[in-house]
């Protein structure tokens, strides 16, 4: 899909949309058109008893003889509540409607918003970005399908005033979506083709971005006494890895800065069977998506590569697969953590919080950021309490917590926080060893954030962000079709952007 940005006038081929706001008002382009069409787009409406909701739609095909094909209204609700989130939806809902027509050009009439209610451009930006994140398709596998029979709109036109602003915000956030679509596409991938090696491989083709990648396998992990992390991967064939991604883009007085400001830190557990604690078999294929974490960590990293983000980051992502086999540890097992702690594995599906506690030491102790924040999918614990609408935060530090929380409510990656009060360290505490890897049925996700919470050391500022109910979803969205949902780029992003950048 080519994008592009004009300055507003009516089109004469393709499909214009143009909008409508709640109360049934037309925009003024809409108004122009109709007038065009003599009062047809109007009549449809009211027949359609059109409301003007955000997203609603009603549409009527071009009188014989135009060059359009379609006149399209949509809803964009009161135009002074219209935020960049109504403006994707808007985008998507476009997208999704009008896609499987295969249109050659739409153009979309984004007419000025009343003066002093917001940046026209900036809405026109996210109303592009909302198009192009819901143009997102996994069909790599679909042998079947005739590449001219797939959905697509061949150019998207914006038409808007101060179209060259609008271009520039849409460059950046063109970015971001790079880093959301491989996100995505790391998600979706089976575990016979996406493992712990194939997974790095991908990582290291970042490296054209600028990014400095290192990969270490068993041997290497091994000398640094990874035994946590060693430990998941024991029963599977696939050599498990870690992956160190690099952006070094922080300017300091025209010099590059030496310090590393923030380290993303992200579960990889390429195929989670729970191990010799074996995981039931219905919905076992879900699985596949539990390197859910490492997934985000390296999108994320690809978007701050590409837009150049002035800081200094490092992504680590721990890789393994979790099997049962003849080599696979046991429940009881006591293994000894990188930091030196000992574990004693209760239950061999309680994997992430094993590979995060040494991709976690190893992180602090190699870079010494100032804020760690990891990315999992942790527990189902947090799906019972959460659902599908908001990642649940953990974190020392209350302020990056609320950080978290504005940049989730603007970018719409939501999460809410949970407590960390030392009661709960009770639930992990072994008979045998420095801690359990469970805590047992009630704070399920509370007592696997203390336990990770352990391997955070003195002075970091840290969070960890249970993305289990986020990661991957069943239901399409108006900015995302079904599937992986590349959840914790854009908040991420976000998060750098509004505060450890400039
Ligand atoms: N990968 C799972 C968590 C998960 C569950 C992710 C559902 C996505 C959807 C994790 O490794 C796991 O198995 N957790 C156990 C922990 C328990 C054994 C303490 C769980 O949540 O049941
Ligand atoms: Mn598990
Ligand atoms: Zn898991």
């Amino acid at each position: 899909m080519k994008i592009s940005f004009t300055k507003p006038g009516l089109p004469e081929t393709g499909v214009l949309v143009v909008m409508g706001y709640e109360g049934g008002t037309l925009s003024e382009s809409a108004l122009a058109i109709d007038k065009v069409i003599e009062g047809t787009l109007a009549r449809a409406a009211k027949i359609a008893k059109f409301k003007g909701k955000v997203g609603e739609q009603v549409s009527v095909l071009a009188p014989q003889g135009s060059k359009l094909e379609r006149i399209v209204m949509i809803g964009a609700g009161k135009p002074e509540k219209l935020d960049l989130l109504g403006a994707e939806v808007i985008g998507g809902t476009i997208y999704k409607s009008l896609a499987p027509e295969q249109p050659r050009t739409v153009s979309i009439a984004f007419d000025a918003l009343e003066e002093g209610e917001g940046r026209v451009w900036e809405h026109a930006a996210h109303i592009a970005f909302g198009a192009l994140l819901r143009s997102f398709r996994f069909d790599k596998y679909r042998t079947k399908e005739e590449a001219d029979k797939k959905p697509s709109i061949r150019a998207l036109k914006i038409l808007t005033p101060s179209g060259g602003r609008a271009r520039k915000a849409f460059e950046t956030l063109e970015k971001v979506a790079e880093g959301i679509f491989l996100t995505r596409n790391l998600v979706s991938e089976p575990a016979n083709i996406l493992y712990p090696e194939s997974f790095a491989n991908i990582c290291q083709e970042l490296t054209e971005l600028g990014l400095e990648v290192d990969v270490m396998g068993e041997a290497e992990m091994k000398k640094l006494g990874m035994g946590a992390l060693l430990g998941v991967g024991q029963g599977s064939a696939r050599e498990s890895k870690m992956v160190i991604m690099r952006w070094n883009g922080q300017q300091s007085k025209g010099r590059k800065a030496q310090t590393t400001q923030v380290a993303f830190v992200g579960k990889g557990v390429t195929f989670d069977t729970g191990g010799i604690s074996i995981k039931p078999a219905a919905g076992m294929e879900d699985m596949k998506w539990d390197m859910g974490g490492a997934g985000t960590v390296t999108g994320l990293m690809k978007a701050l590569a590409a837009r150049k983000a002035n800081i200094n980051a490092v992504g680590v992502i721990g890789l393994v697969e979790n099997m049962p086999d003849g080599n696979a540890q046991r429940p009881g097992d006591v293994v000894t953590s990188m930091s030196g702690q000992t574990i004693e594995v209760i239950n061999t599906d309680a994997e992430g919080r094993l590979v995060l506690a040494d991709a976690l030491t190893y992180t602090q102790r190699e870079f010494e950021p100032k804020t760690v924040i990891n990315l999992a999918t942790l527990t189902g614990a947090i799906l019972v309490s959460l659902g599908q609408e908001r990642a649940g935060v953990f974190s020392n530090n209350e302020e990056l917590a609320e950080r978290l929380k504005k940049c989730g409510d603007a970018t719409g990656d939501k999460v809410w926080p949970f407590p960390m009060d030392g009661e709960y360290d009770e639930l992990i505490k072994s008979d045998i060893a420095d801690m359990k890897n469970t805590g047992g049925r009630f704070a399920g996700s509370i007592s696997a954030a203390k336990f990770l919470e352990k391997f955070i050391e003195k002075d970091t500022v840290w969070a960890h962000i249970d993305i289990a109910g986020m990661a991957w979803s069943q239901a399409d969205k108006p900015t995302r079709p079904k599937g992986g949902t590349g959840y914790g780029v854009r908040l991420l992003d976000q998060l750098v952007a509004d505060y450890f950048e400039g």
